[in-house]
């Protein structure tokens, strides 16, 4: 039985390989949270329960500070990733415009997560924004000299930039984005940058300390490091000037309003904690297996190719992005879910149609490589077990999955 099955209980054991669409809470998060729902008292109020419920969330908020090397009153509580993501990216280019009407232009790489993607598109569509998409490198990199051009040479030069925002690393293909250098050179330009860090917290150095190379603005989540869903943060400079969302009782420097999710954010502080503590260790573990798993399908599947850049420190630890031509991906993970593992495709189904995934269109995949992709990720619970499940079942499903490639080729060719 493989020891990373989180659902084991109910289902037959299946090996996890989806840790980075969301990772098993961890023990400590549990308790945490629990220990909090037991508790009443909304953190704004002013008699004892509230001071408690205020005393909870400050002292989280110092653990989570302390972990990024941000300043507790850098630390924004949201209900996660989307969320930080929407806040950053709206709220800094509204900010930025407000001050000076010239500043219109955003920039961002064409391999963001949809929470980023999404909210520049929409600024693009109903607020005036002109996007600079940042193209990628066939690894998914972003590449700093282009990004000078894009704001030295784009329309109205660094004095149209509202923003930049690149995230530190892709959920899909792994590869890890030149941060500290992006967010360099936008200070040379006095022009604020916003990372999307959620998949890199806990899984490569991240640091917002304070210093040219540090971003002004940096997004993370829950649930992807062991934390509760719908707990996250943004990290954000105390003289970066945002924009609210949303407006009420101005809780979260008054960029945030609504009542604290007070055991989320104890849970949350816990998994920031433990994530970042014991990172180098456990990405050590979590990257030997995956190169296991790597070769291990390449021994099965010669033909397998590998997305992403190889390079250790150019990719997440628990990331193995491996397409098989001929194959559909979606069918690849129906046969493998049958099978007892769990992992994911690169595509987004919009409106029943499954979309190639932009990610990779972007670092220059044809349509049908991109198809045929799939995610392993792994995380702070996978065992041994879990690649042993996979390369077990990968011959039979590749079988299967060429076959009903082949037919489904067939059947369009006849069309
Ligand atoms: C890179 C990235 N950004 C943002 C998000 C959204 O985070 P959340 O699920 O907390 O809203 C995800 C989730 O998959 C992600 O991988």
């Amino acid at each position: 039985m493989s020891s990373s099955s989180p659902n084991s209980a109910e289902h037959p054991p299946a090996a996890y390989l989806d840790h980075a669409a969301t990772t098993p809470m961890l023990p400590s998060v549990i308790a945490a949270v629990n220990e909090q729902f037991a508790l009443t008292g909304n953190a704004s109020s002013l008699h004892a329960a509230g001071r408690r419920a205020r005393r909870t969330v400050e002292e989280a908020r110092e653990r989570v500070a302390d972990a990024l090397g941000a300043r507790p009153s850098e630390v924004v509580f949201t209900a996660g990733g989307t969320e930080s993501d929407n806040l950053a990216v709206k709220g800094l280019f509204w900010a930025r415009r407000a001050d000076d009407a010239r500043r219109v232009r955003i920039l961002a790489s064409a391999v963001e997560h949809h929470a980023v993607l999404d909210a520049v598109q929409w600024l693009g569509a109903f607020t005036g924004a002109e996007v600079d998409w940042l193209p990628v490198d066939r690894l998914g990199r972003v590449d700093p000299a282009q990004v000078r051009d894009r704001i030295v040479n784009g329309r109205g030069g660094p004095a149209a930039v509202a923003a930049i925002t690149c995230m530190w690393a892709n959920n899909e293909v792994g590869t890890v984005q030149p941060v500290p250098a992006l967010a360099a050179l936008a200070h040379d330009f006095g022009i604020p940058f916003h990372t999307d860090a959620v998949q890199a917290v806990g899984a490569v150095p991240v640091d917002f300390a304070d210093g040219p190379s540090a971003p002004d603005a940096l997004s993370f989540s829950g649930h992807k490091l062991g934390g509760p869903v719908g707990a996250g943060a943004l990290l954000l400079r105390r003289e970066t000037s945002l924009v609210p969302l949303q407006h009420g009782g101005g809780q979260e420097r008054e960029v945030r309003s609504g009542t604290l999710d007070v055991a989320a954010i104890a849970g949350l502080a816990v998994a920031v904690e433990e994530a970042v503590h014991g990172r180098v260790e456990r990405a050590a573990r979590i990257r030997r297996l995956r190169d296991d798993l790597i070769q291990g399908v390449l021994s099965i599947a010669p033909d397998a190719v590998v997305g992403g850049d190889v390079a250790t420190e150019g990719r997440l630890p628990g990331n193995a992005h491996i397409a098989f031509p001929g194959c559909e991906g979606d069918a690849l993970l129906l046969l493998l879910d049958a099978a007892g593992v769990e992992c994911s495709t690169g595509s987004a189904c919009s409106a029943g149609v499954p979309e190639p995934s932009h990610v990779l269109m972007a670092m220059g995949y044809d349509d049908s490589l991109a198809r045929a992709s799939l995610r392993f990720s792994l995380g702070h619970s996978s065992a041994p077990a879990d690649v042993e499940r996979v390369l077990g079942v990968l011959p039979e499903v590749l079988v299967r999955a060429r076959a009903a490639g082949a037919a489904a080729r067939a059947r369009k060719a006849a069309v």
